[in-house]
Order: structure tokens, then sequence, then C-alpha cells
């Protein structure tokens, strides 16, 4: 038997040369574990506290994951709501505890972590200071797929690789179906996402719709189109989740995702472990150390009692449902369509609003559903269905994204159609974010009572009604201000 040559980074094919067809090279999977981040945002809604990582963080630094993904958007929002957590101090943090992986973080594109378009220098500047950070690995999206909103993040991304030489500006693709989401529809953007500079593309499979045969189908296709590396992250809802990866790193896929397995499967990833031990022997070896990785669980393995005894990991979570291939949506706005129900008393009327869900979608012009979208297009269906007649009232959101403001839909919207949800508002056609002023100066201007750091102007930016209760806490807990405090002659208990 031939003697296996260590499988190192050099190994890969050099870029403009394409592997053969039908020869299986020696290649590395590279593994981004997710635990920190999308793990604990589908499973106990991104309630994780940095005092729960902390104990792990040596352990997960020395296994050799290709990077850590540990920010995002609803983190960020989790750390000021409900944590009382500076979500920077965080990332610091984590920075400094991990010293030997690369951080990744999700954005939003033009929204940022935040729910609207934002002007160029905010955006500018928030990459600058995530990178400054700790962030090496920007994971950039568009709910829209409109290259359009990604285009400043890229170039912003890239700007910082100046300060941080490991900085990747990766692009991930949302995936959705429908009858303009073809294979084509995919490859094109792709290489869009490529010509526009982006170091990697991401496929995110954000509701888990990925059946494992078409994975193959749509990495092959993708990987024959573009050079930069891809990565594949689809979550385990529909319990696919791990054929998907394996048909995809058949297909010439480059990196998975995957989670710890205590907080693994169910509506989050597939396991590491098991990923990492299908792997292994085998050309695509990770390399990774499944002991190691068992220590590591034992430790998640706590942490997952604790939340389940706590209530904050619901056991139905981590339950296989293969609903979302029937209704085509994520896992988190099914849930979401129920509250909105519940609240109005009409929860027997789910069935009608799932029914109203993609003709909503398809008047639209077909988003894919994905934040902000996915709960655009719900509270859509939701008034159509309860108020008995479509389109009778419509949110702000909802008129937005029919006139363009969130950017170009996949499909253009029917204009009569517009024209009955926006009135004679003129549409928009051109980059959302070229019609805004800068805004940097002005939102500072806004809050000088609570700044600490230079970043608090950005956590503010994204988060305005959230932001200032937060600050005040953050300060009150610096000076010691708690209940019994004597306000009125300035003494505080230390
Ligand atoms: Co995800």
């Amino acid at each position: 038997m031939a003697k296996k040559t260590k499988v190192t980074e050099k190994s890969v094919p050099a870029k403009d040369t394409k592997p053969a067809e039908n020869t299986v090279k020696e290649k590395k999977i590279q593994v981004t574990e997710t635990v920190l981040r999308d793990a604990h945002q589908s499973l106990i809604a991104t309630r994780m506290p940095l005092s729960d990582m902390l104990p792990i963080l040596e352990k997960l630094d020395k296994v050799g994951f290709y990077s850590l993904e540990c920010w995002g958007g609803a983190t960020f929002d989790s750390c000021i709501r409900f944590l009382d957590e500076d979500p920077w101090d965080r990332l610091r943090t984590l920075r400094k505890n991990c010293p030997n992986t690369k951080l990744q973080m999700l954005f939003r594109g033009q929204n940022m972590l935040g729910y609207r378009h934002y002007a160029d220098d905010v955006l500018e500047y928030f990459v600058q200071r995530s990178v400054a950070n700790g962030i090496d690995i920007i994971r950039i999206f568009d709910a829209l797929n409109d290259i359009k909103n990604l285009q400043t993040a890229i170039k912003a991304a890239r700007a910082a690789k100046k300060e941080n030489p490991n900085v990747e500006a990766q692009v991930a693709i949302s995936y959705t179906t429908g009858p303009v989401f073809t294979t084509e529809y995919y490859v094109d953007y792709a290489k869009r996402i490529q010509e526009a500079g982006a170091d990697s593309i991401c496929i995110k499979d954000m509701a888990a719709l990925l059946t494992p045969y078409y994975t193959a189908e749509l990495v092959g296709a993708i990987k024959e189109a573009v050079d930069i590396p891809v990565q594949l992250h689809t979550h385990y809802t529909s319990g696919l989740a791990s054929m998907c990866l394996l048909k995809g790193i058949e297909a010439g896929a480059d990196r998975i995702d995957t989670a710890m397995s205590p907080l693994a499967n169910g509506t989050s990833h597939a396991p590491t472990e098991s990923m990492v031990a299908a792997l292994q022997g085998t050309p695509y070896d990770t390399g990774l150390d499944l002991v190691l990785l068992a220590e590591i669980r034992e430790y998640f393995m706590g942490l997952r009692q604790k939340y389940i005894d706590s209530g904050l990991l619901d056991p139905k979570m981590l339950a296989t449902d293969a609903k979302a291939l029937i209704y085509q949506v994520p896992g988190g706005m099914l849930s979401n369509l129920l509250s909105q129900l519940k609240q109005a008393g009409k929860e027997d009327q789910l069935t009608q609003v799932l029914e109203e869900v993609p003709r909503v979608r398809k008047d639209a012009g077909y988003p894919p559903l994905v934040t902000p979208t996915s709960q655009i297009v719900g509270t859509q269906a939701v008034f159509n269905v309860i108020l008995g007649e479509r389109y009778k009232m419509c949110n702000d959101q909802f008129k937005d994204l029919v006139a363009g403001k969130y950017g170009t839909t996949p499909v253009p919207v029917d204009p009569e159609f517009q024209k009955k949800i926006i009135g004679d508002q003129k549409p928009v056609n051109c980059r959302p974010a070229d019609l805004l002023e800068p805004e940097l100066e002005k939102l500072r201007a806004e809050i000088p009572e609570w700044i600490e750091q230079e970043e608090d102007v950005l956590t503010y930016a994204q988060f305005p009604k959230v932001a200032p209760g937060f600050f005040k806490k953050r300060r009150d807990k610096k000076i010691g201000i708690n209940e019994s405090a004597d306000l009125k002659n300035n003494i505080h208990p230390v």
C-alpha cells in the first residue's frame, strides 16, 4: 500500500488549475465551528452568555478549526437586550482567549447587524471596528441576493486586510427555492460575487431546504464557475444536513459549518464530531482530533443539561422536522407566525397563513426568506389572512420591500401591484444606500452622554431603541448604583 502523504494546504490545487474530473485528490476539508453563534441562536434564542463560553475557549482554540463563528446580528442584539453584556467586550475577550483561530461573524450587508439600510460611512466604520476588535472572517449576505447591497461591505473588508492580513470577505448566497431559483440563477450569482472581489463563497441554507443530491449538483456547478473556496452552511431541521455536507464535499466544497454535538441537530447544524469521524482516513480528512473534541463535548453536555433544566432549551428543538421541506419556510419563521397568530387569537388559521406566504412572496418579487424579508413577508401573510382581505393593510416595511428600498428583488415586482401598494411613491431602482447621506456624525451627536468607547455609536446605530437602556445599565453597574442607592445624597453602596 502506498504511503499516505500528509495533507497540507499546499496540496490543494492552485487557483487557476482545476482538478481533472473524477479524480479524488487529497483535500483537507476545513471546519467552521458554530457553537458560539448559530448553534445557540438556533436552539436557545442566542442566550449563551460569555461566562458559559470562557471555560472552554482554550480547548476550542486548540482544535484547529478553520474558524470559530462567534458574532452576528442576533448575538449582538441578545447581548444588549437580554444578557447585559457589551458585545464589543465579548468580541475582545474571545479574541484574547482564542489567539490561534480565526474568528468569524455574520453580517447582513448594507443592513449590517440591524434592520434598515445604513449609509456607507457607518458600514465602513463598523467593518473597520469589527476587525480592530478581533474579527477575521466577515460572512456577508443580502436577503434579496442583490449584489449592490454587498459591494460596500466587500470593499470595506478588503480594505481591512491592511490592518489584519487574515481578513476574509466571504459572501453568502441566501439559498431558497422557487421558480426562479435554478442552478443557473445561483451560478450566475456566484460569478458576480467573485467579480465583486469576495475571497470565498458560502452557500447559506438558513431554512434547511437543501437536499443531498441537489447539494451535489449546486456545489458542483458553482465550483465549475468560480475559483474561490466554497463553504456549505445548512441546518439539521429536516434531518438532512450531514448528508448534504457529505454530498457537497464530494462535489468539491472546501469548507463546512458544524456544531459541537451537544448543541447540534434539530434546528442547529450537523454534529462536528460526526463529520470529523465520517471524513477521517478519507481524502477529505479534516485532521481534527476526535479525542480533544470528546473533551469539549463533555463541557457542552453540561451546558446542554443546564439549558434543558432551566427551560431555555426545549427538547422539541432537537427533534427532526421535515415540515420546512413542505412549507419551504425557515423554522424560526414558523414559530414567529404562530406567535403572531396566538396574539391575535387566531391560531387556527396557521394553515391558511402558510398557504398565503408563497402568494405574498410571489407578489413581492420572490425574496428569499431570511431576516428581514422572512418577517416582512410573514407579517403581511398574517395580515392578509386575519383581516379577510388581501393587502387591506400593509406595514411600512412591506411597502419598502415592494418599492425596492431593500434592493432589487429576484423577480421584478408587477408594476400594477407595486402601484396598489405604494401609490404615487417613486420606486427605487438604484443601490438603496446611494440615497443615504453620511450619518455617522449625526448618530454620534445623538448620544454624547453614553459614549464610553468609540464602538458605542455603532451599537446605538443598529439598536437605537435598546442601546440607551443598555448604556445606562452599563454605567450604573460601573458606578455601583443599585436599587438601594441613595440618589439624593449621591451615595452609592460599593
Ligand atoms: Co444558519
